[in-house]
């Protein structure tokens, strides 16, 4: 099938990359001629596991194209996906600018002559948004144009996008008309997963409660963790209690820093927000919210207690990403936690294997240094703060870090070095959750 997807950023790119793997015929669309000159040029805007390969091969079969000419790619295509951001306002409400500016110019370019054309909204979005999008359309378009409006909901991971949309749980298709569903599933076919064919609203619904319900987990077992603190239990053992109940799982309750991210943060807020305007408030993501900052403040003060003074102290921190396999800085708990030591007078080296240059832009005009080599990062800190969960750090050598640093503490915002290796190398080892351990004396 044709397909355009407009926005060609981490949803966009992965979502249209993996339509033409699996052989529809692709324009990937961007309003940054920019980000579409490198990628036509076979470089990568951004860092996603596997998505360069697959780019090229794509492109060298023909199947997968860019461009920043929308009205060309709506001409060509059968069904457009709207991938276009969509952030939140300052009260936690969603900014649709993107979404009705991309609607417009579908409209635009919309007219009896071209067919049929399904419009589907792949970007988080509030419930009801697919009305609107089909009002633009009517109001913008000639009278006789042919279309449906359709949600189909991405629920990639950053870090494993590729094989979470080739493998998907299932795919959430939200249409009103049964034409519209059936070319949707003709799109999906070659995916073989399940597909939960739904009304619109419900689809958008999903979508919210999905993600929030996510986020959810995570703040249950950040809070859990509080609690195993104070009582001397360990939150790791707990979740591997708890999560053996299939009823449970043991996904996402992976207890540390707190979530970030372009999308969870974002869309409970957002999930909030929208069911007080609808009179029917869901206060248990105002807690969830709540335990997520919290988590992150309940950690610095841990530091603080142990340094006593954050002023002037060497602290090297590894991670900049919002989670591991990724060099997105969206709202990462990582780069709150360098500001807030850099605010304090802290001096902070920060060191990510794939977030340095995103890192540095996010963190402009504090005085942090960002090391190119993880070991060097260490070297005379204070305190050495893991702050997301790469694989790299949970490998590291730990006595050649104690070796390097001046004082050996570790702090562990992710849980994932093994504590017991870090003491045998010397080291005090302070995580979340569980007892710290400390070096026979
Ligand atoms: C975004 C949203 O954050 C998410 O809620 C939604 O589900 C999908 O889109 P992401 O792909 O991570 O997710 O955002 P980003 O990497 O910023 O990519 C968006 C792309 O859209 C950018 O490349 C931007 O240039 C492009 N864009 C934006 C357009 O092409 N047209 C516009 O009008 C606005
Ligand atoms: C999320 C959803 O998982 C995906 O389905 C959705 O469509 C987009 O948003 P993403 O934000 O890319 O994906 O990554 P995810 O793996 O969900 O992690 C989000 C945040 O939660 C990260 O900061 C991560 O460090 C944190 N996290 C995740 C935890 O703290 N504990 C966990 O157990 C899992």
């Amino acid at each position: 099938m044709n397909l355009a997807i407009i926005g060609t950023g981490y949803v966009g790119l992965t979502t249209g990359t993996c339509f033409a793997e699996v052989g529809h015929n692709v324009v990937c669309v961007d309003n940054n001629a920019k980000k579409i000159d490198m990628l036509s040029h076979g470089e990568m805007p951004i860092y996603e596991p596997d998505l360069e390969e697959m780019i090229v091969s794509n492109v060298s079969a023909g199947r997968l194209h860019f461009s920043t000419n929308l009205a060309e790619a709506v001409k060509c295509s059968e069904i457009i996906f709207i991938a276009v951001p969509t952030p939140p306002h300052e009260d936690g409400s969603v900014d649709l600018s993107y979404i009705e500016e991309v609607s417009h110019a579908i409209a635009d370019t919309l007219s009896p002559e071209l067919g049929y054309r399904i419009i589907v909204d792949k970007s988080t979005v509030p419930v009801s948004t697919g009305d609107r999008v089909s009002e633009v359309i009517a109001r913008y378009a000639p009278d006789e144009v042919d279309i449906d409006v359709v949600s189909n909901p991405e629920f990639l991971r950053e870090g494993s996008a590729v094989s979470d949309l080739m493998n998907p749980d299932r795919v959430v298709i939200g249409a009103d008309s049964q034409r519209a569903m059936d070319m949707m599933k003709r799109v999906y076919q070659p995916f073989n997963a399940p597909i939960v064919e739904v009304d619109l609203p419900s689809a958008e619904m999903i979508k919210h409660a999905a993600n929030s319900f996510l986020a959810l987990k995570i703040s249950y077992i950040n809070a859990v963790s509080a609690v195993c603190e104070k009582a001397g239990a360990d939150v790791e053992q707990v979740a591997m209690g708890i999560g053996m109940d299939k009823r449970i799982s043991r996904h996402f309750l992976n207890a540390g820093l707190g979530y970030g991210g372009s999308c969870f943060p974002k869309d409970v807020k957002g999930f909030i927000n929208i069911a007080d305007k609808l009179g029917a408030p869901l206060n248990i993501l105002k807690e969830v919210e709540h335990i997520n900052n919290r988590q992150c403040e309940r950690f610095i003060e841990r530091i603080r207690q142990k340094l006593w003074v954050l002023r002037n102290k060497r602290i090297a921190v590894w991670g900049i990403a919002f989670k591991q396999n990724t060099d997105d800085v969206r709202e990462s708990v990582a780069v709150k936690i360098i500001r807030r030591l850099c605010d304090e007078g802290s001096i902070v080296t920060a060191y990510d294997p794939k977030a340095a240059e995103s890192g540095a832009l996010a963190l402009q005009g504090y005085p942090v240094t960002i090391s190119q080599d993880m070991y060097e990062c260490t070297r005379d800190a204070e305190v050495l703060i893991v702050a997301t969960e790469w694989r790299q750090f949970a490998m590291a050598n730990l006595p050649k870090v104690r070796e390097l640093m001046r004082l050996p503490i570790i702090f562990d915002g992710r849980n994932i070095i093994h504590g017991e290796n870090a003491v045998s190398a010397g080291f005090e080892y302070h995580s979340v959750g569980r007892k710290s351990l400390y070096p026979a004396k």
